[in-house]
């Protein structure tokens, strides 16, 4: 049996759960087929703690002889798991010049890269573009505690720090995705905590662009006076024709 399997088995059990331990497995679960699916991944997870993600990619590369998990963590968190394919780094995650030093093998590129540390969106942010470079093509980058509903007024989890910090930080990777469309795929998992997944599609190597970051217009008759002054259009979907469609249906044969 594979190590940590029965922690597997049971979340598997609550995928059929209506409540929110649901989102909780499916999450990690998510995770986990990502990382099976790869032949010999290297992952890094950027925050330990207790062990709960470590363990699920633990399971998921045993067996695969030349896969490796590299945890860091800014707290000694070295008896978290016990396995020959882990190895634990205590250190800030953001500090990427000080982990190539101590593990050179990262600049052949990760395939999973778990990012669950301090969160905040600069710190996400460090993370993110410091790592970026170093990723494979293909490679998934998974962000934890990005959705703010839980954390919201009267909800489970009601936290204000913690609903204003994910709500930034899901702006953040909204920003970076809007920037970066032809180098991210992008999906979000909604109903715990949310969790946050890109795709790389570029190559090892290669560098993103900053985020950018749009306004939000939240007053209807302000904005509408301001585009009647400046003479600015809304959008008008054009039904008539293919005008509107990025795919044209008309053009799809049979
Ligand atoms: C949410 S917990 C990680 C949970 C873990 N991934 C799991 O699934 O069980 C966050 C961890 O990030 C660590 N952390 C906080 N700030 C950090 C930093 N600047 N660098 C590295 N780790 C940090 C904390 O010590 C804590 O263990």
């Amino acid at each position: 049996m594979k190590k940590y399997q029965s922690y597997i088995d049971k979340l598997t059990i609550h995928l059929s759960k209506s409540d929110e331990s649901r989102f909780v497995a499916q999450q990690l679960l998510r995770m986990h087929r990502e990382t099976s699916l790869k032949d010999n991944p290297l992952i890094v997870e950027l925050g330990v703690d207790r062990g709960q993600s470590t363990k699920i990619f633990i399971n998921s590369i045993d067996e695969k002889k030349n896969a490796k998990l590299i945890s860091v963590d800014i707290k000694d968190c070295k008896d978290a798991v016990n396995d020959e394919n882990w190895e634990f780094v205590q250190q800030d995650s953001a500090d990427i010049q000080k982990l190539l030093s101590n593990k050179p093998q990262i600049k052949k590129g990760i395939d999973i890269l778990y990012i669950d540390s301090l969160h905040t969106a600069t710190h996400v942010k460090k993370e993110f573009y410091n790592f970026y470079e170093y990723l494979n093509k293909n490679a998934y980058i998974f962000f934890d505690d990005i959705d703010s509903n839980p954390y919201m007024a009267n909800q489970r989890k009601d936290s204000i720090n913690t609903e204003i910090a994910n709500r930034e930080i899901l702006k953040l990777l909204e920003a970076i995705f809007r920037a970066n469309m032809d180098k991210i795929d992008f999906e979000i998992m909604r109903g715990s905590t949310g969790l946050g997944i890109f795709k790389k599609l570029n190559n090892l190597g290669e560098k993103l662009n900053p985020p950018n970051y749009i306004e939000e217009r939240n007053n209807l008759i302000i904005n509408k006076i301001f585009q009647k002054i400046f003479l600015k259009k809304s959008y008008q979907h054009d039904n008539k024709s293919d005008k509107s469609f990025i795919i044209k249906p008309n053009k799809i044969k049979k």
